[in-house]
Order: C-alpha cells, then sequence, then structure tokens
C-alpha cells in the first residue's frame, strides 16, 4: 500500500476509505464461485450436481476464505459428496435457491446422504431450502412391497467436521433423517425449519452422534419422527428454544445397541414447546448389555401441549423383542434434571420412570412440575428409578 502524506483530516479520511474498501472486498471480492458460472440451472430440471461439485472444488482449493453462491431458483441435484480438507478455513454457501432432490426415490435412496459435507473445517451453510421429495419413499414404506424399498437417504450430512454453522436452512419433506452431524466438533444450528409429514418414518428433525459443543437453537422442527435425536459419544450439546411439533420430541437414544459405546453427558435442553407430540423429552436404552451412559441432562423450561408422553426414561427399548438377552439395559444413567416443566398430557402417566433393574437411574431432580390430563391430575410411575423432589411437582413423584 502506497503511503501518502496529508494533514491529519485527509489522513482519517483516507484512511476511512482504506478500511471501508478491505470490508468491502471481504464480502465482494473475496473469491465467489457461483454455481451458475459452472453450469448449474436454477430451472427445477437441469442435473446441477456437476456443477455443484466443480464449485465446491474451486472453493476447497482456494487458499483464502471463499462463497459458493447458489441464486434463486431450483436447482436439481443428485447426491453429492463435499469433502475436505480443504485448503482454507472458511468456505460459506450461500443458498438464496432451492436444492430439489430427484423425485425418483431410488437415485438417492440407497446414499447414507444425499448432501455430505465430510472433513471440513470451517463451512458456513447460510440460508437455502432443501426438498428431499421424500413422500413416495415414505408412501413406498407403508406399502406391501415395502422390503424392496431403499433405506433412504438423510438430507444434509455433516461427518467429521468441525466449526460447522447452518443458519437459517430449510429442509422439507426428507426421505430419512433430516440433519445429520455425527463426528463432528463445535457446530451450531440456528434458525432452522423442518417440515414433514407427521406419519412420515424415521424423518428425524436432526440426529447428532459422536459429536461434541454442538448447539441447537431457535428452531422450529415438525416432523413424522423425533424433533432431535441424541445417539452415543455426544458431550456438550445445548438446545434451545425450539419448538416441537408435530413429532415423537426430543430424545436422548436409543442408547446401548452396542456392547461398548461411548456415552452422553452434559445435555441442556431449555425454553422448548411440545406441540401433540408422542413424547416430550426422552432417554430411551435398549434393554440390553452395553457399557455406554447418560449423565448430566438438563430439561428446564418446558411447555408441553397435549404431549401423549410428556417426561420419559425407558430402559426396556427392544423392537423385535430379539437379542435383548436378559432385557436389563447395561446404560447408567444419572444426574438428570427435570426443571419447570407444564402444560398437558393425552394420557394419565405424564412421568414415566422405566429404568434398569442392574444399573437403577440415580441422582434424578423433579423440580416445579405441573402436567395435567383432562384438567386433572396425572400420574407418575417409577421403576428402579431414584431421586429427589424441590419445590412443587405435579404428578407427585414415584421416588
Ligand atoms: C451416490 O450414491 C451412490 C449409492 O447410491 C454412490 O455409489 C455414489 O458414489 C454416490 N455419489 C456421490 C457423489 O456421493
Ligand atoms: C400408512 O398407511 C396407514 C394406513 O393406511 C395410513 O394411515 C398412513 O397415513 C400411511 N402413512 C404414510 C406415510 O403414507
Ligand atoms: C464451541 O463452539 C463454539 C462455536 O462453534 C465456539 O465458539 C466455542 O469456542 C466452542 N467451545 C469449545 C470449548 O470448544
Ligand atoms: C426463538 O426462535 C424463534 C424461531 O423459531 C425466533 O423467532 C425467536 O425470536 C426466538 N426467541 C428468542 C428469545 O430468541
Ligand atoms: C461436562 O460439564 C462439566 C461441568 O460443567 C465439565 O467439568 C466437564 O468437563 C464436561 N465434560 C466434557 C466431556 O466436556
Ligand atoms: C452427579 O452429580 C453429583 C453431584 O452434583 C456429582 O458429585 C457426580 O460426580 C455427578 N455424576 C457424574 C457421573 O457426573
Ligand atoms: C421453582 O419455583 C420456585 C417457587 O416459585 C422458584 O423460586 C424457583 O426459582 C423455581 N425453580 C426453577 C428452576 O424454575
Ligand atoms: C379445563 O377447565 C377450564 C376452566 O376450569 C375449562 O374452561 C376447560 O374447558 C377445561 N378443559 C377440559 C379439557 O376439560
Amino acid at each position: 500500500m502506497t503511503i501518502i502524506q496529508l494533514d491529519n483530516n485527509h489522513s482519517l479520511l483516507l484512511f476511512i476509505f482504506l478500511v471501508g474498501l478491505s470490508n468491502w472486498s471481504i464480502f465482494v471480492e473475496t473469491s465467489s464461485y457461483n454455481v451458475v458460472n459452472f453450469g448449474g440451472k436454477g430451472d427445477g430440471t437441469t442435473d446441477s450436481t456437476q456443477a455443484f461439485q466443480m464449485a465446491w472444488a474451486n472453493a476447497c482449493a482456494s487458499t483464502e476464505k471463499v462463497t459458493i453462491y447458489v441464486p434463486r431458483g431450483r436447482y436439481y441435484i443428485k447426491n453429492v459428496t463435499f469433502s475436505g480438507p480443504c485448503n482454507n478455513k472458511g468456505i460459506i454457501f450461500r443458498i438464496d435457491g432451492t436444492l430439489e432432490a430427484p423425485s425418483d426415490f431410488v437415485v438417492i435412496g440407497n446414499s447414507e446422504a444425499w448432501i455430505l459435507f465430510r472433513h471440513v473445517d470451517g463451512i458456513t451453510i447460510l440460508g437455502g431450502n432443501l426438498d428431499g421429495h421424500g413422500a413416495a419413499l415414505w408412501a413406498c414404506k407403508n406399502s406391501s412391497y415395502n422390503t424392496l424399498c431403499p433405506t433412504g437417504a438423510t438430507t444434509l450430512e455433516f461427518s467429521n467436521s468441525k466449526n460447522v454453522v447452518i443458519n437459517n436452512l430449510k429442509s422439507l419433506n426428507s426421505q430419512m433423517f433430516h440433519i445429520t452431524i455425527n463426528g463432528c466438533k463445535n457446530v451450531i444450528i440456528k434458525g432452522l425449519r423442518v417440515s414433514a409429514s407427521s406419519n412420515s418414518p424415521n424423518t428425524d428433525g436432526i440426529h447428532v452422534q459422536s459429536s461434541s459443543n454442538v448447539t441447537i437453537i431457535n428452531s422450529k422442527i415438525g416432523t413424522g419422527d423425533d424433533c432431535i435425536s441424541v445417539g452415543p459419544g455426544i458431550s456438550n450439546l445445548q438446545i434451545e428454544n425450539i419448538s416441537c411439533g408435530p413429532g415423537h420430541g426430543i430424545s436422548i437414544g436409543s442408547l446401548g445397541k452396542d456392547v461398548t459405546e461411548i456415552g452422553v453427558q452434559n445435555v441442556t435442553v431449555k425454553n422448548v414447546v411440545f406441540s401433540r407430540t408422542k413424547n416430550g423429552v426422552r432417554i430411551k436404552t435398549w434393554g440390553k448389555p452395553s457399557n455406554g451412559f447418560a449423565t448430566n441432562i438438563i430439561f428446564q423450561h418446558i411447555v408441553m401441549n397435549n404431549v401423549h408422553n410428556p417426561i420419559v426414561i425407558d430402559q426396556n427399548y427392544c423392537p423385535t423383542h430379539k437379542a435383548c438377552p436378559g432385557k436389563a439395559s447395561g446404560i447408567k444413567i444419572s444426574n438428570v434434571t427435570y426443571q419447570d416443566i407444564h402444560g398437558t398430557s393425552t394420557t394419565t402417566v405424564a412421568i414415566m420412570f422405566d429404568c434398569s433393574p442392574t444399573n437403577p437411574c440415580i441422582g434424578i431432580k423433579l423440580e416445579n412440575i405441573s402436567l395435567t390430563y383432562k384438567n386433572q391430575t396425572t400420574e407418575a410411575r417409577c421403576y428402579n428409578a431414584r431421586g429427589v423432589v424441590v419445590g412443587q411437582v405435579q404428578p407427585t413423584a414415584c421416588f
């Protein structure tokens, strides 16, 4: 940069001008790869998969922070993998348009994910609509020829990545899970909208596993399975300001499917409204041996609107009633706090703690709970559960 000798006022102006210029260049002059320049077409029919892949290859090769830009329009995309490691730690995927999965579910139905990011450090998805066109696959799974249907793809998956931000994304009608976070560190999901029919199978809103430091905030999830499901190997997960429904609620588990499993610890779920969901807050483990655990879990400031099973610990999960020798879960559940939870249940049993006979739940705390059924009191049931009650708790605790 050339230094020009000026009087004080002018050098200040020049300084402001240069600062302005450098800010400007951050937004405009940093390389921006528009998928349209790689042959992408927002006409809803042209296969734009390769254009997206080429934009990614360029962005990932860049040694500076870059933006991949998807303008308005409907972009038909087959299953695609965006792989790192990249030469920079700051790719922004700014999506003003809609990405459309093939309407023929077979095209992506056998891949793990429709849109997969892996081994990426520093990636932001900004905006965007993802339409998984899952309805035809759900119908297939619901039909008499269901054994011929593919499993289905997760709409958006991040695996083995870190410093991931998903901001203001909308995901519609996924074949399977809408978003999966697997093997990641430092993830923020905010302003997410998930929408799928209440009878769509396995369409979890967000599934997280084997990850640490994940925040899910300010989001609205309505789907046919869990709004959020938490698998093994999770530590430091914050879930806050979520509206859930329809769906199966927020679930830690299923845990303990495998004998050797990494535990779940430090999970906070707060300021959540459940509306007409099958469950509210649930911890679910297989009824079989495992060395896993779930500890330091807090559910607080939660509203239940006509929820079937508002508060549940179920350690006897065994869907096929096979392969559960002894039927006692090895998962150790401890230090689970329920605070300020109120609203309505659609069944009389509003709290169910069905814990393992060999590994009872310990350190459960119930504080300020009020759950009613048809304007009447509800019931709590405990099996192998130990804990304390603080403040007003209705239904009466059963420890
Ligand atoms: C798409 O999925 C198929 C399996 O259904 C897989 O063979 C193929 O490699 C995937 N393509 C990409 C780019 O991930
Ligand atoms: C599956 O079939 C049942 C019974 O016909 C129906 O009630 C349900 O809505 C169907 N689900 C889907 C996803 O089509
Ligand atoms: C957790 O993630 C956030 C955002 O990704 C980051 O700012 C923070 O430093 C991380 N915390 C730890 C302990 O790594
Ligand atoms: C909670 O999330 C909704 C979006 O679902 C947002 O509109 C609202 O502002 C958030 N509330 C707070 C306190 O951030
Ligand atoms: C869980 O939280 C506790 C208390 O905040 C902290 O000491 C511990 O390091 C956390 N565990 C992990 C795995 O980060
Ligand atoms: C459970 O909480 C108690 C008291 O806060 C603490 O002493 C204990 O270490 C915690 N247990 C686990 C497994 O974190
Ligand atoms: C429980 O209720 C008491 C009395 O209203 C209040 O002081 C306390 O802060 C409440 N605790 C929580 C966690 O909401
Ligand atoms: C509950 O009680 C309120 C007033 O006490 C009444 O308006 C409402 O209809 C009742 N709801 C049910 C489901 O009985």
